[in-house]
């Protein structure tokens, strides 16, 4: 399906961009399947719909909440769009937004880099739209932006989330030993990256 140019002019090296890129609602991709657009304020209840789900949870940092409550989506909503840029891409499917895959760019010597994240409600797993939507994100993020470098954690029981980090051509790096602890243990970290080709 078609690619639709986002309004807006190139980020620099800093990941901001001029104010007219978020003013606008952007659609950057429609698919049979799933829309990637930007976040509106008014997709917070689904969002909550989607998200309060403790299988959710224990694939995230102990930052995203638990329970998820409508306050958690509305204030979530309320940061992306505050922020320099378009860093966060709503997958809406039928009308409802169910997932995010967000971006965070590096600071200092690390701002040509980005950490990506992603999730999307439980009854669309398995149906290959994070993996599609991801790979239209970083299309996007990379051209938009100066990032060369997209890396991602994974924690290691979360073999879905590794498996459609290679299926949009990430390299794993390397396994960060016992490096998070979550649900009161210790657990290993895969590291994952894709450079952009230059
Ligand atoms: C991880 C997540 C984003 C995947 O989204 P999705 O839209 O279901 O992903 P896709 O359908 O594109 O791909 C999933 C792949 O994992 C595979 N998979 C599913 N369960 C699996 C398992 N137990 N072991 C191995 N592979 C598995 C699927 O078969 C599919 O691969 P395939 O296309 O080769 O068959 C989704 O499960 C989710 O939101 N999970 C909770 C949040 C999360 O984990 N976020 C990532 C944090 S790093």
């Amino acid at each position: 399906m078609s690619r639709f140019a986002v309004v807006g002019e190139k980020q620099n090296y800093h990941g901001l961009c001029s104010t007219p890129m978020r003013r606008y609602h952007a659609v950057f991709v429609q698919k049979n399947k799933y829309t990637l657009r930007t976040w509106q304020t008014e997709d917070a209840h689904s969002l909550v719909q989607e998200l309060n789900n403790k299988k959710i949870w224990d694939n995230c940092r102990n930052v995203f909440p638990h329970p998820y409550r409508l306050e958690h989506a509305e204030t979530f909503i309320d940061l992306i769009q505050k922020k320099e840029g378009i860093h966060d891409f709503c997958i809406e499917v039928n009308g409802k937004a169910v997932g995010n895959i967000g971006f965070t760019p590096g600071t200092d010597v690390e701002c040509f880099n980005a950490e990506v994240g992603y999730v999307i409600g439980e009854k669309y797993w398995n149906q290959g739209i994070v993996t599609d939507a991801l790979q239209e994100a970083i299309y996007h993020y990379f051209t938009y932006t100066n990032t060369i470098r997209i890396f991602a954690l994974v924690f290691e029981h979360n073999l879905p989330s590794m498996r459609v980090l290679e299926k949009a051509g990430f390299n794993k790096v390397g396994i960060m030993t016992k490096s998070i602890f979550k649900n009161g243990h210790f657990t290993n970290a895969h590291l994952f990256e894709l450079l952009k080709n230059v």
